[in-house]
């Protein structure tokens, strides 16, 4: 069943609690730069998809946000040969189908045993390459990694940088041998936003709330959508994107002018 969310009257749940930090009053020339400094978001795609597929599906929020940010889609290491899921929405229509998972975890399935472990070193990698990013957003299964890389990153055992992430579709994996992954410094201390569909059969809205628990709250964010399982161009959360977003320029941009500023001194 397809559910135009322009038949629903849309709503959003948000859960807003930003300690907005401007950056200090500044000159001309560093107003021009900062116009410029686009934020650069590295995308992970869910399961089932690749790069292509994942920016084809989220074009309209792209195409909402391009003056605050330029999005990176990079393929999972793994390819799928024969995926039988049958009630995934968001499966790739042509291409390949590709998963964070090992292949021979190629089904839906909480029994998941291995799998993510060369998708860590993967990322590091890609951030060497083709970064830096300023954050990163990741979709279902790529959400579900991203949770993971973030709980490294919190003990230090992930070697790559950035700044806040965004989970659409978000969930704490239930592989036994990730379980001690999550056991960080409580909470994990990085801004997030939170974005989940209350309609969303795959990841159903219980488990992306009980993963938000996981980050701070001083600094995540939520956006509940009627949808499901799948990032909405609608402008209204586009508009919750752009507060997000917005604020993360700002924090960017005061560490450049407080990192310029004590060079010069
Ligand atoms: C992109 O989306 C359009 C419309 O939904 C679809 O027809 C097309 O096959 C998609 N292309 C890719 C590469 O997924
Ligand atoms: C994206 O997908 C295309 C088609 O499969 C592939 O040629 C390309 O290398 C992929 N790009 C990245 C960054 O993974
Ligand atoms: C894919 O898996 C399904 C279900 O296990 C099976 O019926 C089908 O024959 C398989 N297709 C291929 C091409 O292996
Ligand atoms: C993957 O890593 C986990 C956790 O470190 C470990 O328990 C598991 O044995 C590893 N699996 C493989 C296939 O290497």
């Amino acid at each position: 069943m397809i559910i135009s969310l322009e038949s629903l009257s849309f709503f959003l749940i948000l859960g807003f609690s930003i300690t907005l930090a401007y950056p200090k009053r500044s000159t001309t020339s560093e107003k021009k730069s900062m116009s410029h400094q686009k934020l650069r978001i590295l995308c992970l795609h869910g399961l089932g998809q690749n790069n292509q597929t994942f920016r084809n599906k989220t074009g309209s929020m792209r195409k909402r946000l391009k003056s605050l940010a330029e999005f990176t889609y990079i393929d999972s290491p793994y390819t799928i040969a024969n995926l039988s899921i049958s009630n995934l929405e968001d499966i790739a229509e042509s291409g390949e189908q590709r998963s964070w998972f090992h292949p021979q975890d190629d089904r839906y399935s909480e029994n998941i045993v291995t799998g993510f472990n060369d998708s860590f070193p993967y990322i590091e990698e890609v951030i060497k390459s083709k970064g830096p990013f300023d954050g990163i957003l990741g979709f279902s299964q790529g959400a579900e990694l991203l949770g993971l890389i973030c709980c490294l990153k919190s003990k230090n055992l992930f070697q790559g940088d950035f700044k806040f992430v965004i989970f659409v579709s978000g969930f704490k994996s239930h592989c036994p041998a990730y379980k001690d992954h999550y056991c960080v410094p409580n909470p994990i201390r990085i801004p997030s936003l939170h974005v989940w569909g209350e309609g969303d059969k795959i990841i159903v809205k219980e488990r992306s709330e009980a993963f938000m628990e996981l980050f701070d709250h001083s600094t995540r964010h939520k956006v509940v959508h009627p949808g499901g399982h799948f990032l909405p161009g609608h402008v209204n959360v586009a508009a919750e994107f752009k507060k997000f977003l917005t604020v993360q320029q700002q924090q960017q941009q005061q560490l450049l002018v407080t990192t310029s500023t004590s060079t010069n001194q």
